[in-house]
């Protein structure tokens, strides 16, 4: 691949949302012909806000090389009968999340690229040193991250120009992952939807219960959570130290309590098409 970036005409559409101005914040910052779409009054009055421009998408997509659908996984389908069918030929589809391509929800035709782009977050472990760095836990600010992307074809040039705007978008971007929209799937919503966000939440349960139920007060609660929840990760998933005999007594005196045997049945096709339809209140998944 090749190391030198172009310039692209880029439609953002959606550009008023909450992932529309993340990225519309970094494209601004660049040499890329970047036109922003958004339909919504309140997504209008953010843009105008920033200073940039809002057009409408009949406008923002003609000349588009690579248009950015930020908007709800939920109006992905009806948003892509529209918009895709006025795009140039060889024009790259980006999405953010792999739901609506994993379900098939998108306009297709054969001349258009679909790619999709998902920010890892800043690693729990990454290094930081500013405040900003610090301050930054989702990503595409000031914390470097990683990217996990797909590209529905093994167009080499399409994959080339759909990198440059992911690292852009993202930025500042460490690495881009290259995996199929399936596998994308089984990271999001699978791995950390599924699983890593529901036991953040669990923990914020666990803290709530500690609190209410028991009567600790919340500073010594929250200050042992926090501090422990980095040793848990840092033992587990970098294997900085053993955990003491007793800890892992209690560990699994907790599998035991909490964990479902069958849980692992989340890694199988049959539920990862059902937690997406789910997500994307779909009857079923048309293949
Ligand atoms: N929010 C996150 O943390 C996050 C993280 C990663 C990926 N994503 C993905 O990013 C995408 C956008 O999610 P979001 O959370 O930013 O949504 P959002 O609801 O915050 O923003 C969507 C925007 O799209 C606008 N919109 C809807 N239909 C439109 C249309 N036809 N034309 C122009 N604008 C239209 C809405 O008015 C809104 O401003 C989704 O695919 C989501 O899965 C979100």
């Amino acid at each position: 691949m090749s190391t030198t970036t172009s310039t692209h005409t880029i439609a953002v559409i959606g550009a008023g949302g909450k992932m529309g101005m993340r990225v519309s914040n970094n494209l601004q910052k660049t040499d890329h012909t970047v036109f922003y779409s958004e339909n919504s009054p309140a997504g209008q009055e953010r843009i105008a806000a920033t200073g940039r421009t809002v057009t409408d998408t009949e406008t923002a997509v003609t000349d588009a090389d690579v248009v950015i659908l930020a908007v709800p996984d939920v109006v992905l389908g009806a948003v892509s009968a529209s918009v895709v069918p006025q795009l140039k030929s060889g024009a790259i589809v980006l999405t953010l999340d792999p739901a609506a391509a994993y379900a098939n929800l998108l306009f297709k035709r054969d001349d258009i690229e679909y790619a999709v782009a998902h920010p890892c977050h800043p690693s729990v472990f990454v290094e930081r040193h500013t405040p900003e760095e610090y301050a930054d836990t989702f990503g595409g600010i000031a914390a470097k991250q990683e990217v996990v992307a797909a590209l529905e074809s093994e167009n080499a040039e399409a994959r080339q120009v759909a990198e440059e705007v992911i690292r852009v978008i993202y930025a500042p971007v460490i690495d881009v992952h290259w995996v199929t929209v399936k596998q994308l799937a089984y990271l999001e919503p699978t791995l950390v939807e599924t699983v890593a966000c529901m036991v953040g939440d669990l923990l914020r349960e666990a803290l709530h219960e500690t609190v209410h139920t028991v009567g600790v007060p919340e500073a010594a609660a929250r200050a042992m959570l926090l501090g422990h929840t980095q040793v848990a990760l840092a033992n587990t998933l970098k294997g900085d130290n053993p955990f003491s005999d007793a800890c892992l007594i209690a560990m699994e005196y907790g599998r035991e309590s909490i964990i479902k045997d069958d849980w692992k049945k989340i890694f199988s096709d049959d539920q990862l098409d059902h937690v997406i339809t789910r997500m994307l209140h779909l009857k079923e998944i048309v293949r």
